[in-house]
């Protein structure tokens, strides 16, 4: 039996393929190639397409003998989300839809899935528990949780089963040094601060330095990306040995702040890492921890990478070997 793997192409995506592999799981991929990059993909079968394209998507349920899909197809940038929300809806919502008629049309009844901690919005209390409230500052984050709704639906309606995943900060790159990060545009924290050692940038903007916080610099929960990982491999268990549907939170339990995350950048790299105080970035909550007890008590989950700078060391190691990001291989 296969384990389909949508946008197992992309970050996290590539990272839990690779865990798939190591446990000798078979591995079939479904990636637009959109944003994923094909050299991500470090074993198993790649199909290049979309989910929302029916032909297409009957072709790999009819190919493979699929007993459960982990499914990270899906757009994530927060900011581009409220630009243009329409292409959320569409390829996030109706792509699940799509996704989960396919599945109940060849009787697959398991599904992991790539949720966010963007569902909670601004939270009421840190750290964060999977019963808190949910109400998503962007649409990126609504258009997750609206998956996750209809999940629960199909759960109901049809016995699919299914294991949400709530990621807070994914972070670090395998140790294998053949996968890491690679998105275009890069926005995110830790590979923007490593651009400047790589002389592709002269400086790392600091987005607000008036937040409640010690040192007025946002808060988050960065996790190692083979972490998250290891915790889809567990869910996947959870759900074969007939586990109920179920949503979790993974972080670390513990928060940085920016000027942390640059701070520990110039003790990895050795370079200074000129950084610039600009305005606030819309949409921003000061802080976001997670509390990951329901996981570790549930799926038996325990982070194993939680040193800040094994996490930046792990990314930076990458982007040293791969300034150009998965270009750089060709
Ligand atoms: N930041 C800067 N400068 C930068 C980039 C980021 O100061 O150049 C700050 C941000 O303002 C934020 C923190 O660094 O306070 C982390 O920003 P990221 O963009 O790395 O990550 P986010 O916390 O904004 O978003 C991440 C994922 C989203 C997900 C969210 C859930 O990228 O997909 O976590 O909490 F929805």
């Amino acid at each position: 039996m296969a384990i389909l793997v949508t946008g197992g192409a992309g970050y996290i995506g590539s990272h839990t393929v690779a865990e798939l592999l190591a446990r000798d799981e078979q591995v079939v991929v479904v990636d637009s190639l959109a944003q994923g990059h094909r050299e991500a993909v470090l074993g198993g079968k790649l199909y290049v397409g979309d989910i929302r394209d029916g032909a297409f998507m009957d072709q790999v349920f009819g190919e493979n003998d699929i007993d459960a899909v982990i499914h990270f197809a899906a757009n994530s940038l927060v900011g581009e989300s409220m630009l243009n929300p329409g292409k959320y809806f569409d390829n996030n919502v109706y792509g699940t839809l799509c996704l989960l008629e396919k599945m109940n049309k060849y009787g697959v009844k398991k599904i992991v899935f790539s949720s966010t901690a963007a569902t909670y919005g601004e939270p009421e209390r840190v750290p964060i528990e999977e019963t808190d409230r949910t109400d998503p500052t962007n649409a990126y984050g609504e258009t997750k949780l609206a998956m996750e709704r209809m999940m629960r639906w199909f759960d109901s309606a049809h016995d699919v089963k299914f294991v949400s995943l709530r990621y807070f900060n994914a972070a670090g790159a395998h140790e294998n040094g053949l996968i890491g990060e690679d998105h275009d545009p890069e926005t995110h924290l830790i590979p923007v601060i490593l651009q400047v050692p790589l002389g592709k940038r002269a400086h790392v903007g600091i987005y607000g330095e008036d937040y409640p916080t010690e040192d007025g610099t946002c808060i988050r929960d960065y996790l190692h990306v083979s972490d998250l990982a290891d915790a889809h491999v567990l869910a996947l268990k959870r759900l074969r040995e007939g586990g109920e549907s179920a949503v979790y939170n993974l972080g670390s339990g513990t928060g940085f702040s920016v000027k942390q995350i640059i701070e520990a950048a110039r003790r990895v790299t050795g370079h200074p890492i000129p950084a610039v105080v600009s305005e606030r970035r819309a949409g921003d909550p000061a802080v976001l921890i997670a509390s990951s007890a329901k996981a570790k008590r549930e799926l038996g989950w325990q982070p194993k990478r939680e040193s800040l700078d094994v996490i930046i060391g792990s990314a930076w190691n990458w982007f040293k070997n791969n300034p150009g990001g998965y270009e750089s291989k060709e």
